[in-house]
């Protein structure tokens, strides 16, 4: 997610703009920019890489200035670039824009706006809305000019806005991306997120969506997209810095299994219409292929593997052609065999892991195409892939991934449909039926945190913080998705855990059950229900200790089991985006009754960009 700041006061503004730009440095970002007022122009100052690469800029000038704005851009739309940093500008220089979110009708903005003569220098959505303000202005002031922008968009955004010829005022917009001002006297500040005006004031508007501000050296005036005056509470920061870069939470990881209920709408943001049509042109691939498919290898490591094994038994629903999904490791040795048509899918966070860059180049000498489901734009595998379906989760800091797995779930439903559709093998109306219950998945998230407090409880239970194993069951796609959790569950808590499928218990893990042992069993498929109350009750009679991940509508699961976790019902194809909440649930609380390190786990590391 992108870095805002914004100054306007008495100080020099600059050095106070880098400092509290270095604050939100925790988010991620490729490059980094600022817009100043230097002798009544907007001058524009940024570039690719690190803020220091921007110190190194600045230090050959002597900049004198008491109000500007900074960024620290995490790619969307447009690969890292001094050109697609931020801030933008107009076509007259006079307007200069910073933005955090997601334009979603960018490109038609943007085509209008060059019908009309206007001259982009960026691959970014941002820029139309400096454009859009440039457009207006003619009417007025910035204000008036940006509310009128404002009208334009669709999709999510933090603006903040400053005009050569309104040297006193900075215009703040915000809407489905956060947004805050400092106040302090003589001077305020405004910043994507708390951290960053800490150290120079800890009294905060938390602005809401639709919320327009004027933030002058004085104080800050509030309106929404109407103009209707509107008032916001001030709220007083007790966090320090390290809590306030986890947004309040103490560890990264539950912020960002928070943030999945966003990440999801991000994800599905520009791909799916309001009238639940796809959008999905990024998948650079004709009717005539896709129709010709005949064979789709998934491949990749770790959590993003085990989101592969998901969409295996999606793909294999949806389209009826076989899928193998590989580990990123073992498919680069194996000399896997490659029909005419076969489709590589390759999914990473980081787009940097070795072993699945590898892997997607032994694909690609194979004349296999290579799309990519990334996190991190402009990585490796972003840039080689045939294309791209970023998921738009937001930088994940915590080495445990989490909305990045959800996302990469919703990722491959979205191709996997599409697919379907262009096959034949759905029609336009059950794709968009199906869509409109993925629209659900947000909301359903939000619901299972509602019951947070009961998952930390279980936490607290001898059997689970004694245990020295952990199995997880599941049959279908249950087991597949049992899969992610068993591996989120080993890496933070440092438990043994594995998954089984429920119908392998008598060929072997059976042996392992004790009295006491928890285990959790997701049954929430149910075609498979009644054969998964067996084996439920195989390992109760074992003395297992045992939690039911249940739908709400389920009322004789619950009498087999210790504990019971309801899940809210959404078409069965997309319950392995619920059922995994509460096991990231519980794995955070555990570990954390453990004393565990939670973000950093030992031996392990974010990105594994060695064999
Ligand atoms: C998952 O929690 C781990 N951090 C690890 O398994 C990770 O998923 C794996 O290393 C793959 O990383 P990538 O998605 O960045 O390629």
């Amino acid at each position: 997610m992108c870095g805002i700041v914004g100054y306007i006061g008495e100080k020099q503004a600059l050095p106070i703009i880098i400092d509290a730009l270095k604050r939100l440095e925790y988010r991620g970002y490729d490059s980094a920019g600022v817009a100043v007022l230097v002798d009544g122009s907007v001058e524009i100052i940024k570039t690719a890489g690190k803020i220091r690469a921007l110190e190194e800029l600045l230090s050959s000038r002597s900049i004198s200035t008491t109000m500007g704005v900074g960024h620290t851009r995490w790619a969307t739309h447009g690969e890292p670039s001094t050109a697609n940093a931020h801030p933008h500008c107009d076509c007259s220089g006079r307007v200069a824009i910073a933005h955090n979110g997601i334009i979603e009708n960018y490109l038609s903005l943007r085509e209008e706006l060059q019908a009309k003569g206007h001259r982009f220098t960026s691959e970014t959505d941002t820029e139309v809305i400096a454009h859009l303000v440039e457009e207006n202005l003619r009417d007025g002031n910035l204000e008036s000019a940006l509310r009128s922008a404002i009208r334009r968009l669709q999709g999510s955004y933090a603006i903040v806005a400053m005009n050569q010829e309104e040297p006193e005022r900075l215009l703040v917009a915000r809407k489905d991306s956060p947004l805050v001002i400092g106040l302090s006297e003589g001077a305020n500040f405004v910043a994507s997120d708390i951290p960053a005006v800490l150290p120079y004031t800890r009294r905060v508007y938390i602005l809401e969506d639709e919320d327009i501000g004027i933030v002058t050296r004085e104080g800050i005036t509030l309106s929404n997209e109407g103009g209707d005056p509107v008032s916001r509470e001030e709220f007083a920061v007790t966090w320090d810095a390290e809590e306030a870069e986890k947004g309040g939470y103490e560890h990264f990881m539950l912020k960002e299994i928070h943030e999945i209920p966003r990440a999801i709408r991000d994800t599905m943001r520009t791909r799916v219409t309001d009238d639940n049509r796809l959008n999905l042109e990024e998948i650079k691939l004709s009717e005539e292929e896709i129709r010709s498919l005949d064979r789709i290898f998934i491949i990749a490591c770790g959590t993003a593997y085990y989101a592969g094994c998901v969409g295996k038994s999606i793909f294999e629903r949806l389209l009826r052609i076989p899928v193998e999904v590989d580990i990123a490791s073992e498919f680069r040795y194996r000399n896997p065999i490659f029909s005419e048509n076969s489709l590589a899918i390759i999914i990473s966070q980081s787009g940097e892991t070795a072993d699945t860059i590898a892997a997607m180049r032994e694909a690609r000498r194979g004349g296999v195409k290579a799309l990519g489901i990334v996190n991190a734009i402009g990585s490796s595998i972003y840039r080689e892939a045939d294309c791209i379906i970023p998921t738009w989760a937001g930088p994940e800091i915590c080495v445990a991934s989490t909305k990045a797995y959800t996302s990469q779930l919703i990722a491959l439903y979205l191709i996997a449909l599409h697919f379907a559709q262009v096959r034949g093998r759905l029609s336009v109306e059950e794709v968009a039926c199906l869509l409109a219950e993925m629209k659900h998945l947000p909301e359903q998230v939000q619901r299972i945190f509602d019951r947070e407090d009961k998952i930390a409880a279980l936490a607290e239970q001898e059997e689970l913080k004694q245990c020295r194993d952990f199995f997880f069951l599941g049959r279908g796609l249950d087991y597949s998705a049992s899969l992610e959790g068993a591996l989120k569950l080993k890496e933070i808590s440092y438990i043994h855990s594995e998954a089984a499928a429920a119908g392998e218990l008598k060929h072997g893990p059976l042996a392992l059950i004790t009295k006491g042992m928890p285990v959790m069993a997701i049954c929430v498929q149910q075609e498979l229900r009644g054969k998964m109350l067996s084996n439920i009750k195989e390992v109760a009679a074992r003395g297992a200790h045992i939690i039911g991940l249940v739908k709400e509508s389920d009322s004789e699961t619950e009498k087999a089991v210790a504990e019971v976790i309801r899940i809210p019902e959404n078409d069965e194809l997309f319950m392995p985006v619920l059922t995994i909440i509460p096991t990231y649930l519980l794995t955070y609380y555990l570990s954390k009754a453990l004393g565990r390190e939670i973000d950093q786990p030992r031996n392990l590391a974010k990105s594994v960009t060695v064999e």
